[in-house]
């Protein structure tokens, strides 16, 4: 049975392709984008099934009046992909307070305002899906990408939390959690004014690895949205899904480290308990 979608950042990558492969296949979608005309070619092939919506997540109000319309205009939506963001490239230190900003407001704030926007509606509707496009990076952290690694786990620690709030209205959550994979978004990072100093530590090597095109970039977008797709249509979907080997790797890798020091720390850990 075809489903309804609304999805954020539609104009490029993951959400882009999420879109088209979605109305290829009969359903109905709901594209917000901040730039108006990048759908027309779509809007001219499945202008039935698709309802192009101008929205910059950092614009709460505007994501509350996005929401009520595209619930009214399309009855039901069944999936909310929570997709729109951009990675923010500087050390901790490097970063301007005014892209700390940017960068909170896009992927960590306009990712909960988005998913508290849906809320009501789909408590109202019965029930309904809420995917959130994290990364490995809400999992694990690169140097240089400290304020995006902020944002992912940020919003994984709402979408965990939030998932055990409103699954009793028939409401779920599925994060997603890509590695480096083909998209718009090497080339869309906001990169900060480097310090001489970090030239010799490990972010500036991620800067040169980078740089040089030595950061391997091994996840395919098709197949990334194909799967979270399969995923979105299941049943009982992972909570999370980590997509691309390198996302597979490093958070097993970095999950398995955690296990092992949680387990050094048993013994201080339980003697920190109230006497009794
Ligand atoms: N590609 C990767 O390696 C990778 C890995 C892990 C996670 N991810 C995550 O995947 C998601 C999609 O990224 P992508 O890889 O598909 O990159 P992308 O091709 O750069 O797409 C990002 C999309 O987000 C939109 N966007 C950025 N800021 C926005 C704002 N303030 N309001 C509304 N839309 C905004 C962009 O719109 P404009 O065209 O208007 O800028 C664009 O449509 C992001 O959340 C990203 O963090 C990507």
């Amino acid at each position: 049975m075809s489903k309804t979608w609304l999805i954020t950042g539609t104009s490029t990558g993951l959400g882009r392709l999420l879109t088209e492969r979605l109305l290829e296949r009969g359903d109905r979608v709901v594209a917000t984008l901040r730039q108006s005309g990048v759908l027309d070619e779509l809007l001219q092939r499945h202008g039935d099934r698709l309802h192009a919506l101008t929205l910059d997540v950092t614009d709460t109000k505007a994501i509350r009046t996005v929401m009520q319309e595209a619930f009214e205009r399309m009855g039901r939506i069944d999936v909310v992909v929570s997709n729109a963001g951009y990675g923010l490239f500087g050390a901790g230190e490097e970063v301007s307070d005014a892209q700390i900003e940017r960068q909170i407001a896009t992927n960590l704030t306009g990712s909960i305002q988005l998913i508290r926007a849906a809320l009501p509606h789909l408590r109202e509707q019965g029930g309904g899906r809420i995917v959130q496009v994290s990364s490995e990076g809400g999992q694990i952290a690169y140097p240089n990408f400290s304020l995006y690694h902020a944002t992912k786990w940020g919003i994984e620690g709402f979408v965990e939390s939030v998932a055990k709030e409103v699954a009793p209205f028939g409401i779920d959550c599925l994060i997603i959690e890509p590695g480096p994979t083909g998209t718009n978004f090497a080339a869309g990072l906001d990169h900060a004014h480097p310090l001489a100093c970090y030239e010799d530590t490990p972010a500036g090597e991620v800067r040169r690895a980078v740089a040089s095109g030595d950061f391997a970039i091994k996840g395919d977008a098709a197949k990334t949205v194909d799967a979270i797709i399969v995923a979105a249509d299941a049943e009982t979907p992972p909570f999370r899904l980590a997509l691309g080997s390198t996302a597979y790797t490093s958070i097993r890798q970095a999950l398995s480290e955690r296990l092992r020091l949680l387990e050094e720390q048993k013994t201080v850990a339980l003697a920190a308990d109230l006497d009794g």
